[in-house]
């Protein structure tokens, strides 16, 4: 059955947002901006002159064309590619969202036949783009940078590609990742790419037990990971914990006979590593050997590129699948609209290739338009927390695009030309802050809703088109159908909050989830029938500049994502689900129950917060407390460790047993004033005693 969703009324009203930034100076917050009027801020003449789409008539125009003829909008884009063979003129795509009529498929460009590496690295190299920096690296400690240029890039991924056939993968086969941000891992990704292989990258801070789980359930042809990587001045001894998930995937059955392993001899040398002989290989033993050129293997549109498992409303990850046609034009397409990308560009993106957004919008979508692009490994805290402007005055970099949760300090950021925004509502003043100080009031903003799911920009500006409200995500991105939708799954229109949905498919949509379609429709077309649904709260402003009203129908205006109505939260940007932390905990043989919700938090967004219900008789301790910690620690990462515990004797169940979480969100957020309908609850003094507790 779907899961229940929160209600409309408890989502925070317009506009709305995460947590207030602490270090936002008053001054700037009071600062009347020159070019903002009634809220709007306008991108300045230059900008739009210069723009791909330099006025709202012109986003209109190629929006409308996208909406009514999406086949004709998407063939003309998918032409700027390389295709061995072109998809049946007559068979753009198909489609079916709804259940009530069949099982939900969707599909793009099928019968044509391409490969996405080659239209990142070959088609560039022959078009001159050889000598052009494709990536550079910046290490973890400040001495340490690389670069590979387009052809250098090209001669790597075939070296990888060449020994991966040789070891018998083949189109088809997964490939489970386990790397830091090294070139290697780009480099991984392409070459899995090159071969018709899926590949499935997994943030290298999951835990031995996550990565395990990950391996188990999709059965991979091998191992690919390094010895270990510096993160601040600490060394994560990565091959560790790859050694601890194969003893564990091997005691279910599924045994990994190949782990290819970079030396990473920054963090670790091979000397200190542990080592299965048989099974362990060192890349900088075999890949140098094999030849640079490497014959593309060519793939239908459809055929699965990668797999990225995320969280979702149950404690059991989803592979999110993505295939080849559909998700290469829209990364491309999207990169180069919303940060209005241009040749002269220099381009930094700070996720990890872990997250659906590494694999986008470091990987493939710059690579696809031939852009250079930087890879950082560090932290953005470490030495110091001016290390990002640093970087971005390092490589005078242009387009710097990352979650709302950074520090500013000295550094010029001349070079700065468009900011982006990712992963958790913005809110005005946060808005106002990356764009006053970060930005010089020079730059616009894109703030970019999306989701692992959507492969691709959904809600995004469309920098040089149209002005910006601050917190807005402001349009949908072409060929996108955004709704907000009532509890019963009815359309509304004009000025309206509600749950947001999206109407048809677009090319970068996720196909199914590996190995469990079922779950795919129960999860995201069943809870309204005849849509997507994202599992995000969105509020649409129907007020428009009045220049614009014009040409816009009454439904249309600027959204305001209001963030997750179901139970997933968002940590910096990392998606968790509450289920998987509550499932980490009970696991503890302390713990008999746990709830967990996400709390407003100033600089993470959201942060974790359990309530937990030992087992009969059990003291509470500050000793409890951390071996509680550390069992989500283990299970799942570092990242998804909750911030708080909070002890409770018991938890607020409906008489039907179910916990009523949207209590637990008011406790945890300390407004007591206003806890709602307790009446329900099979019993009511559950909340006095929790409430008691709250500062224990
Ligand atoms: C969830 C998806 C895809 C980017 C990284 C996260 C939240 C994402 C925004 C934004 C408000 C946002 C949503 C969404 N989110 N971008 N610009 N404004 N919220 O990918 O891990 O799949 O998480 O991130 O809640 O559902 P993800």
């Amino acid at each position: 059955a779907a899961q229940p969703l929160r209600h409309v009324d408890s989502m925070a009203t317009m506009p709305s947002g995460a947590g207030k930034i602490p270090y936002l100076n008053a001054v700037i917050l009071g600062e009347a901006l020159a070019s903002e009027e009634n809220d709007l801020v306008y991108p300045s003449d230059d900008f739009s002159r210069q723009a791909h789409v330099p006025s709202p008539q012109k986003y209109l125009e190629l929006y409308e064309r996208s909406i009514k003829d999406p086949g004709g909008f998407w063939s003309d884009v998918a032409s700027q590619f390389y295709w061995k063979h072109k998809w049946a003129p007559d068979h753009v795509y198909s489609e079916n969202l709804d259940v009530r009529k069949g099982p939900v498929q969707i599909e793009w460009f099928k019968g044509g036949i391409t490969n996405i590496c080659y239209n990142c690295l070959d088609r560039n190299v022959e078009s001159g783009l050889g000598d052009t920096v494709a990536l550079y690296w910046e290490g973890n400690d400040l001495a340490n940078d690389a670069s590979l240029t387009y052809s250098q890039l090209l001669h790597r991924v075939s070296q990888l590609a060449n020994y991966l056939k040789d070891i018998g993968v083949r189109k088809g086969d997964a490939v489970i990742v386990y790397l830091p941000m090294l070139l290697e891992l780009p480099i991984t990704m392409l070459a899995c790419a090159r071969i018709g292989a899926v590949h499935s990258v997994v943030f290298a801070g999951f835990s031995a037990e996550s990565l395990a789980q990950r391996i188990i359930d999709c059965k991979p042809k091998l191992v690919i990971t390094c010895n270990a990587v510096k993160r601040g001045p600490k060394v994560i001894p990565l091959k560790d914990i790859v050694d601890a998930a194969l003893v564990q995937s091997s005691q279910t059955g599924v045994s990994i006979d190949t782990c290819l392993v970079y030396e990473n001899a920054l963090a670790m040398k091979r000397e200190k590593t542990n080592w299965q002989d048989g099974r362990d290989i060192w890349w900088q033993d075999v890949i140098p050997k094999y030849p640079t050129k490497c014959e593309v293997e060519w793939v239908d549109a459809e055929d699965p590129l990668f797999l990225l498992y995320t969280s979702g409303s149950t404690g059991k990850p989803k592979g999110v699948l993505h295939t080849t046609g559909g998700y290469m034009v829209y990364t491309a397409t999207t990169f180069k609209y919303a940060f209005d990308y241009k040749p002269s560009d220099i381009y930094w993106c700070t996720a990890d290739c872990g997250w659906i957004t590494g694999h986008s919008y470091v990987t493939y979508g710059p690579l696809l338009n031939g852009a250079t692009c930087i890879v950082f490994e560090g932290a953005p805290n470490y030495p110091d927390s001016g290390r990002c402007w640093d970087i971005v005055d390092k490589y005078k970099v242009t387009i710097f695009y990352t979650a709302p949760t950074l520090y500013v300090t000295r550094y010029s950021r001349k070079s700065l030309r468009i900011l982006g925004s990712v992963g958790e509502p913005i809110n005005p003043s946060a808005w106002r802050w990356f764009y006053n100080v970060v930005g010089d009031s020079r730059c616009p903003i894109s703030d970019t809703w999306w989701q692992t799911e959507t492969g691709g920009f959904m809600i995004t500006p469309l920098p040089g088109a149209w002005p910006q409200k601050p917190g807005s995500a402001t349009f949908p991105f072409f060929g996108v159908q955004p709704v907000i939708v009532d509890e019963k799954g009815v359309e509304i229109e004009g000025e309206c909050s509600g749950y947001l949905c999206v109407k048809g498919s677009w090319p970068g949509a996720f196909r199914t989830l590996y190995g469990d379609h079922e779950r795919y429709e129960t999860t995201y077309f069943k809870p309204f029938a005849g849509y997507y649904f994202t599992g995000d709260g969105c509020s649409r402003q129907a007020k428009l500049a009045n220049l614009h009203k014009s040409m816009f129908r009454d439904k249309d205006g600027y959204h305001w994502l209001t963030g997750r109505v179901d139970d997933v939260i968002n940590v910096s940007g990392h998606r968790i689900g509450t289920a998987e932390v509550e499932s980490a905990l009970v696991s503890h043989p302390k713990c008999a129950e746990a709830a967990v919700v996400g709390v407003e938090h100033e600089v993470k967004g959201q942060a974790i917060y359990a309530f937990v219900t030992l087992v009969e008789g059990e003291p509470y301790s500050e000793e409890l407390r951390n071996s509680l910690i550390l069992a989500v620690r283990k299970q799942i990462g570092a990242f998804a460790a909750p911030d708080r515990i909070h002890w409770a004797p018991g938890l607020p169940k409906t008489r039907s047993g179910k916990i009523m979480r949207r209590i637990l969100r008011k406790i945890a957020s300390g407004q007591l004033g206003d806890l709602g309908d307790t009446s329900t609850l099979a019993d009511p003094n559950v909340v006095q005693q929790l409430i008691a507790l709250s500062n224990c």
